[in-house]
This record gives structure tokens, C-alpha cells and sequence, in this order.
């Protein structure tokens, strides 16, 4: 018979099964395994799975320990996604370069084309009454939304390449999706280069930096680039899915939703509980003891901020909503140095989708016949969130 210890040991998150029985095997780890060694390496394994909030917590933050080097989840064919895959003080540096282009202020001109762009992926499918939410409305709005935000120095039909690309990552992400944005990021980075470049967006900001004296290696700046892309798209689609996924639920959320003070009072416990990036992945610098177990040098450990969201120790009834109480320190957009570089955004981006979308629907419900499933892999994402509604 098989145990949930074993089915821990060979936890693998593309698993369908796994997948559906992750809130349950997380929290059976939380209490019995906190630091479960699996063995699956058809999912980048073995991997020690940590499922307390505690654990996690300190994993990212020692990152000399644990370091993000060598350690994606999930490859992606590209040697060095920067920032992400890199330790401080390189890291570092890369994130002093960017974060002022996605501080809110920063991104203040592209309001307006967020609601733009919403309304009128809105208008194509208003009249239905129906519509399956993260293929038509959050894929695209986010896709097209990033791509000019990243590439705010090219042309017009430059954004539109890269913009068809992102779309075709969000529907279907595959090694043949991931090799055409990577040959886009190259591509437009070359043509930078050949043309110069003297704004000051990512592009421009990636090719005229020095780091130390040298220029950022290419190989890093076009992981950059591609890790702008995928860090913000499927992150930020699936949390609008996941926000809706909970209207149609619990109908009352609605009004909340209507008070422009649910952005800074509720958005976080929304993605709290649906944690949009499931787990990332450290490995160690040295022999380190965890909770009891010893995590031998170059042993790799994937946290699970989605397990540490839901702890009971640190949250009181962790699989609801509670919004009445404070929830401070969710760890949805990670801890320590790699905290995300695109919170601003993704915060501002669903502020907007869900302005643009209650203003126009109302009594949102998932359509009959509905499969409400999460879809295997990183990510907590549905597969597809089909809802009816009324029109305002
Ligand atoms: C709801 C949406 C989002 C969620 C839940 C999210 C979550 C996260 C998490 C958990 C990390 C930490 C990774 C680690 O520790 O290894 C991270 C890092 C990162 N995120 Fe986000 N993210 C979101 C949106 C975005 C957006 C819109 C962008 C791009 C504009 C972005 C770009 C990045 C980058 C570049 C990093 C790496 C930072 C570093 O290594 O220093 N993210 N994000």
C-alpha cells in the first residue's frame, strides 16, 4: 500500500495526481516530514521538499547557504536566467539596475494602456455572457502589457513579434515556446546593440550597464530578459484567474472587489492563499542542518511558499479567506534578496484588470460543466477558469 510518505518521497508536481492532492500531501509533510527528501527526478529532483513557513523563511534568507545557482526547477535551455539564477553580489547589481523601471511611479505611464488594453479584450467577448478567463482576458492583457513594458525602446512592429510569442508562452509553455522567446530576446538585444540604444528602459539599461568595469555577459542579458517575461506572465495571469476563481465562489467577494481599497487591504490574502509560484529552488554551499536533517553540500532544497502561505502556525485557518485580521509576511512573492522585482507591476496589472472587468460584469459563476483543476507544474494555476455572468 502506498503511504503519504511515500507519495512525498516521490512528490513530483507535474504529476497530475500529485497535483491534485497537493494541499493534503503539504500539509501531511507540514507535520510529519517538514524536510522530505524526494526522489523524482523527472521534476528537476531530488529535491528536499520544505513545507513550513520557518523553513522556507530562512532558506531565502541566508542566501550564501542556499544559493540560487544551479538551482532552477525547471530548465529552461538557457544557462542563466539573471537575476534570478545568480547570488549577491552580481545579483545584487542586476536588481539595482532594474528596480527603478518597476517602482510604481515608473510605471505610472503604462496605466493607461493597461486599461485599454483590458477594455478592449473585454469588449471582444462581453456580449457572449460567457468567457473562459485566463485564455482570453489575463493571458493576453498581461502578455501584451509585459512586452511593452520590456521592451518600451523597439517599434511598433518589433512589440507586435514579441507580443504574439508571449501570448503563445501563455497558452502552451514548451521547449519550442521558450526557444522562440529566447531567440526574440537575442535577436532585439543584437539589433540594440547594432543601432545603440540611449533610453532608459530594460533594453537599454542592460546593454549600456557596467558591472565592475564590464559590460552585463550576453548570455546574462538575454536570461534577463527571458526571465522578465516568464517571471511576470504566468504569475500574474494565474493570479487573476485564481482572484476570479474565488468571486465565482464566494459571490459576496464582489463588493469587496468594488471598493477600491480591496487593492491594499485584501490583494495579499488573495494571493496568499492561492500562491501564484508554487515552489523555487536553492541549493546548498555546505553540509546544513534543517529542522533535524542534515542537507548535505550541493544538495538542492525546493520551498514551497505556497505550503508556507498555508501554515497554520503562522496563519490562523490558512485554507480561507480572511481578510478582517492582519496577515502580514506572505511569502507569495518570495523572501530575502530574490524578492520579487515585478511585485509593483503585477499588483497595479490586477488592480486594473479587475476595475476594467467588474465595471462592464457582474454575478460572475463558473459556467456549467466547469472542471475546476489545478494544472501540474510550478505554478498554482487552474487549467481554465470558464465563467458566466451579467452585464453591469
Ligand atoms: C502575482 C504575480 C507575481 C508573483 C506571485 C511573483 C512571485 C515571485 C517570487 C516568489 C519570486 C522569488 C523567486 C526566488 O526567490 O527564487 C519572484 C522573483 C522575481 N520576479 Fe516575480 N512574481 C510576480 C510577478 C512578476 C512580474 C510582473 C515580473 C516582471 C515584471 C516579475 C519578475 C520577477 C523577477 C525578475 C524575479 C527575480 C528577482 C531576483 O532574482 O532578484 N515577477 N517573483
Amino acid at each position: 500500500m502506498t503511504t503519504t510518505h511515500d507519495r512525498l518521497r516521490h512528490f513530483n508536481y507535474f504529476d497530475p495526481a500529485d497535483t491534485a492532492d497537493k494541499w493534503a500531501l503539504f500539509d501531511h509533510a507540514r507535520s510529519h516530514a517538514p524536510v522530505v527528501r524526494t526522489d523524482h527526478e523527472a521534476s528537476g529532483g531530488p529535491f528536499y521538499l520544505l513545507t513550513r513557513y520557518d523553513d522556507v523563511r530562512r532558506v531565502m534568507e541566508d542566501w550564501e547557504t542556499f544559493s540560487s545557482t544551479q538551482s532552477p526547477l525547471v530548465a529552461t535551455g538557457v544557462p542563466s536566467l539573471s537575476p534570478i539564477d545568480d547570488d549577491p553580489p552580481f545579483q545584487g547589481e542586476v536588481r539595482k539596475l532594474l528596480n527603478p523601471l518597476f517602482s510604481r511611479s515608473a510605471l505610472a505611464p503604462y496605466e493607461q494602456a493597461m486599461h485599454d488594453t483590458a477594455r478592449s479584450l473585454i469588449e471582444e467577448w462581453l456580449d457572449d455572457g460567457q468567457v473562459e478567463i485566463l485564455n482570453r482576458y489575463a493571458g493576453p492583457y498581461i502578455g501584451r502589457m509585459l512586452i511593452k513594458v520590456i521592451f518600451n525602446d523597439l517599434t511598433r512592429e518589433e512589440l507586435d513579434v514579441a507580443q504574439e510569442i508571449a501570448l503563445e508562452v501563455a497558452e502552451a509553455a514548451n521547449p519550442e515556446v521558450f526557444a522562440r522567446l529566447f531567440g526574440i530576446c537575442s535577436e532585439y538585444l543584437e539589433r540594440a546593440k547594432r543601432r545603440g540604444i540611449n533610453g532608459d528602459g530594460v533594453l537599454a539599461r542592460l546593454v549600456n550597464a557596467r558591472i565592475d568595469g564590464a559590460p552585463i555577459p550576453t548570455e546574462k542579458q538575454i536570461g534577463c530578459l527571458g526571465i522578465l517575461v516568464l517571471g511576470g506572465l504566468d504569475t500574474t495571469r494565474a493570479a487573476i484567474g485564481n482572484i476570479t476563481y474565488r468571486l465565482t465562489q464566494q459571490p459576496e467577494l464582489e463588493q469587496r472587489l468594488r471598493d477600491p481599497r480591496w487593492v491594499r487591504r485584501d490583494m495579499d490574502e488573495f494571493l496568499r492563499l492561492d500562491s501564484p509560484v508554487g515552489a523555487m529552488a536553492r541549493v546548498a554551499t555546505r553540509d546544513v542542518e534543517l529542522n533535524g536533517v542534515l542537507i548535505r553540500k550541493g544538495e538542492r532544497v525546493q520551498a514551497r511558499f505556497d505550503a508556507a502561505n498555508r501554515d497554520p502556525e503562522k496563519f490562523t485557518d490558512p485554507g480561507s479567506l480572511h481578510f478582517d485580521e492582519a496577515r502580514s509576511g506572505h511569502a507569495a512573492f518570495g523572501m530575502g534578496v530574490h524578492r520579487c522585482l515585478g511585485s509593483n507591476m503585477a499588483r497595479m496589472q490586477i488592480e486594473i484588470a479587475f476595475q476594467e472587468l467588474l465595471a462592464r460584469i457582474t454575478r460572475l459563476r463558473l459556467a456549467p460543466g466547469a472542471e475546476v483543476a489545478w494544472a501540474p507544474g510550478q505554478s498554482n494555476c487552474l487549467h481554465a477558469v470558464d465563467i458566466e455572468f451579467d452585464r453591469v
